[in-house]
């Protein structure tokens, strides 16, 4: 009988967090192995269940020394691409100044606009690379990344692209999304109705027509778009044929949460001042909620995010950086997940579900990745842990030991 072995490869003595029980569990499945054919699953389960013996099974045998291995974590909402810092914000705020303070004077995003026109394509590919890098250490293997801080055609456009390019130039997975809406540009000052317009007549379908956005999302809240210009966004979207995800009730109830819900949104994120009516409009309508403890952190703002009451509508819950000069600048999603804990209150494996099976979802991908299944994409993360709680628990800690994306082991 000839020996062709069944799988690529085959991970043993290893781990399993399968994050195929929800945010209930981590879907254990201890003194595991995991086999990989073509960048997919091929099969999983414990090892002494194993059709042959391990060397009869695979071509490359890895031993995982009983670590623990997981999805490859997903940042799932992301403004990775952009120049410069706020750091002299920073001390505005320590003197006194707030978020919105500092926006109304002409600050803020609008100035992370201006850096970032300036900058050259190769520049905004090197910054966003080294915070990429900083992810992929962390076990990420998927990254979503908006636009927004080029508010003209040209300029969104090219940030559209350049998240297109980091795909090329790293292992890892990228979804992109167009957020036009996110400021009003400087020049539109005052005539937001014109830049909306600029946005849904002019951006969008440029955008749409070179491919380069998975999704579209706006910033709708008091310093940003009302819900009308909102919805007038979505509408362009929906035209377009792209799904819709909204920057939602992140300082004031804006009825952002509701008005993702009406659109069938695939998240709202932020949604510190979210109402229950929302909730269950966005229960209804399978939206995700995806909280961003590093915005909520390093503003800090006081008012929770409702997690009782995405809890007892059972809404999915998902986790992500935001990273961002002005609101959250960080590249760790590990550290959210520690945020997510100790800020939050969430359980260690609701957050963990938060950053894989659920922030697939946020991004329309769960049938493909964030959880381990056969015929999933082999996208995995190893960490050097004996309890799947110390990934919230020890705080700027790294405990990954190594990635595979597409079935390709990145130690
Ligand atoms: O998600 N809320 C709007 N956008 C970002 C902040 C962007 C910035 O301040 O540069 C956020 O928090
Ligand atoms: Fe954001």
């Amino acid at each position: 009988m000839s020996n062709t072995p069944l799988w690529d490869s085959l991970w043993i003595n290893i781990n399993l967090a399968t994050m195929t029980d929800g945010s209930h569990s981590y879907g254990e499945i201890t003194q595991g192995a995991i086999a990989v054919s073509n960048g997919r699953i091929a099969w999983l389960g414990k090892q002494d269940t194993l059709p042959s013996s391990p060397e009869n099974c695979a071509q490359q045998i890895f031993d995982g020394n009983n670590q623990w291995l997981s999805p490859g974590l997903i940042d799932c909402h992301t403004h990775l691409v952009f120049a410069g810092n706020r750091a002299k914000e920073f001390s505005l705020r320590l003197n006194g100044a707030s978020y919105q303070d500092i926006a109304n004077a002409g600050g803020g995003i609008r100035s992370t606009v201006a850096a970032t026109r300036a900058a050259s394509e190769q520049e905004l590919l090197d910054s966003a690379g080294q915070r990429l890098t900083h992810l992929l250490n962390e076990g990420v293997t998927s990254v979503e990344i908006k636009s927004g801080y080029g508010l003209d055609t040209e300029h969104e456009l090219r940030m559209l692209r350049v998240a297109r390019a980091l795909e090329q130039l790293h292992p890892v997975s990228i979804r992109t999304t167009f957020l036009g809406a996110h400021a009003l540009p400087d020049a539109y000052q005052d005539r937001p109705q014109n830049y909306i317009d600029l946005v849904c007549n002019e951006m969008l379908p440029a955008v749409a027509k070179e491919g380069l956005a998975d999704a579209v999302d706006a910033f709708c809240e008091t310093i940003a778009f009302t819900p009308a210009q909102t919805k007038q966004v979505f509408d362009a979207a929906k035209q377009a044929g792209l799904p819709v995800k909204l920057h939602a009730d992140q300082l004031s109830d804006s009825g952002g949460g509701m008005l993702a819900a009406e659109y069938g949104a695939l998240s709202a994120d932020h949604l510190e001042y979210t109402s229950e009516a929302s909730i269950e409009a966005m229960q209804k309508a399978n939206v995700v909620a995806v909280l961003l403890p590093g915005a909520f952190y390093y503003l800090r703002e006081t008012q929770l995010p409702p997690i009782e009451l995405l809890r007892k509508h059972r809404v999915p819950v998902a986790i992500a950086t935001d990273t961002n000069p002005g609101s959250s600048p960080t590249s760790s999603l590990l550290l959210m997940l520690n945020m997510a804990c100790t800020l939050f209150r969430l359980r260690p494996e609701e957050a963990f579900a938060g950053v894989t099976v659920n922030a697939a979802k946020a991004l329309g991908l769960e049938s493909d990745r964030g959880s381990l299944a056969v015929g999933k994409r082999a996208d995995f993360a190893l960490w050097d842990v004996a309890d799947m709680a110390e990934l919230g628990y020890w705080m700027g800690t790294n405990k990954s030991s190594g990635r595979v994306k597409d079935g390709v082991f990145f130690g």
